[in-house]
């Protein structure tokens, strides 16, 4: 695997059905041609991504939402395309009959990105083809915010691509979106508020009668750590056990037993604190001297959302 900030190898390499892994605001995605079943089984094994989870495809022009959805594209589609991309929004739509069944693992509908960064828009327009891309992790483990993140999980993978700094840090939202509305199927930056503003929102999948599976976004266990995790608020007394490692997103600590800090935030701020989740979940994994992992949890309002359906999969299995 090589390294690098050279937008044409990186698409050259796609072109030819390998595998890039390239930033973007939320994450580092794992892309391959999105129009090339093969190179996009590859994403699935170098992942170990079980094959019932569908993939993301990024595109950077309007243009190609039309032939990547199935017509008649339902009118809210340009509503919130207009609204927040390119942008951390991703929007789950019948699928037309150009899209890989492997992509959407054989659903009827298929996910769509526009990203708002300048190196992953870069390698999309000239690699000349709609990239498929999960984040470029382990599947189950913990979102790549860095380079250095994405080699520390996979290898197999033919280039990463570096450019310009993932800013958001947590991935985007993804919404279904039917004639009826749309439905949030994973929280993100943006915000169900956010949404309300330009679509109605459904309180129910409006793919649900055509397909049995939920978004596996929705998995009770996702982006954990290797070691064990656990809610702060859990904690019966203001001691950590010994070897713990302790993320607290502002400058208040009473548990000044941690064997290391990663403080997300001087002063609770969302932004911030989704900024610096995953790296700090990477920190706390990759130093030998942390045994389990004690984290603040957030209010669940805003960005908070998003960050407590993180913090609450990381910490699920040690429940
Ligand atoms: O910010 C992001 O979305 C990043 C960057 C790389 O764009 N990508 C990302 O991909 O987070 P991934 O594969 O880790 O998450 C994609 C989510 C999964 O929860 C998947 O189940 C859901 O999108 N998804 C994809 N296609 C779907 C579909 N047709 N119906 C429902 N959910 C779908
Ligand atoms: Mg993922």
């Amino acid at each position: 695997m090589t390294i690098g900030k050279d937008i044409e190898k990186a698409a050259q390499i796609i072109r030819a059905g390998g595998l890039v892994a390239f930033p973007t605001e939320t994450v580092y995605g794992l892309g391959a041609n999105a129009l090339n079943p093969i190179a996009v089984a590859k994403i699935f094994e170098v992942k170990k991504r079980p094959s019932f989870d569908p993939l993301i495809v990024h595109i950077h022009s309007y243009d190609e939402i039309y032939s990547l959805f199935a017509s008649p594209v339902c009118q809210w589609v340009e509503k919130l395309s207009d609204a927040f991309w390119p942008g951390p929004l991703t929007i789950v739509h019948r699928k037309s009959a150009l899209v890989p069944h492997i992509i959407t693992s054989g659903l009827e509908t298929v996910a769509v990105r526009m990203p708002a960064h300048k190196t992953a828009i870069a390698l999309l327009q000239a690699a000349q083809c709609p990239i498929a891309a999960p984040s470029a992790n382990r599947f189950g483990q913990i979102s790549p915010t860095e380079a250095k993140h994405v080699t520390k999980q996979l290898s197999d993978i033919d280039y990463v691509l570096q450019g310009e700094k993932v800013s958001l840090g947590i991935e985007s939202t993804v919404v279904a979106v039917a004639e009826q509305g749309c439905f949030v199927l994973r929280p993100g930056v943006i915000t169900a508020e956010d949404i309300q503003q330009v679509v109605p929102l459904l309180q129910h999948n409006p793919y649900d009668d055509v397909s049995s599976l939920a978004s596996p976004g929705l998995l009770k266990s996702h982006y954990a750590p290797s070691k064990p995790m656990y809610l702060l608020s859990d904690l019966n007394n203001t001691k950590l056990p010994p070897h713990s490692g302790l993320i607290v997103h502002s400058n208040e600590n009473k548990w000044n037993n941690a064997i290391k800090v990663f403080r997300t935030s001087a002063t609770h701020d969302y932004k911030e604190v989704a900024s610096q989740l995953f790296a700090a979940f990477h920190t706390m994994e990759d130093d030998d001297t942390v045994q389990q992992i004690f984290i603040e949890p957030v209010k669940e309002i805003g960005i908070g959302m998003a960050i407590m359906d993180r913090i609450n999969k990381a910490v699920f299995k040690y429940k």
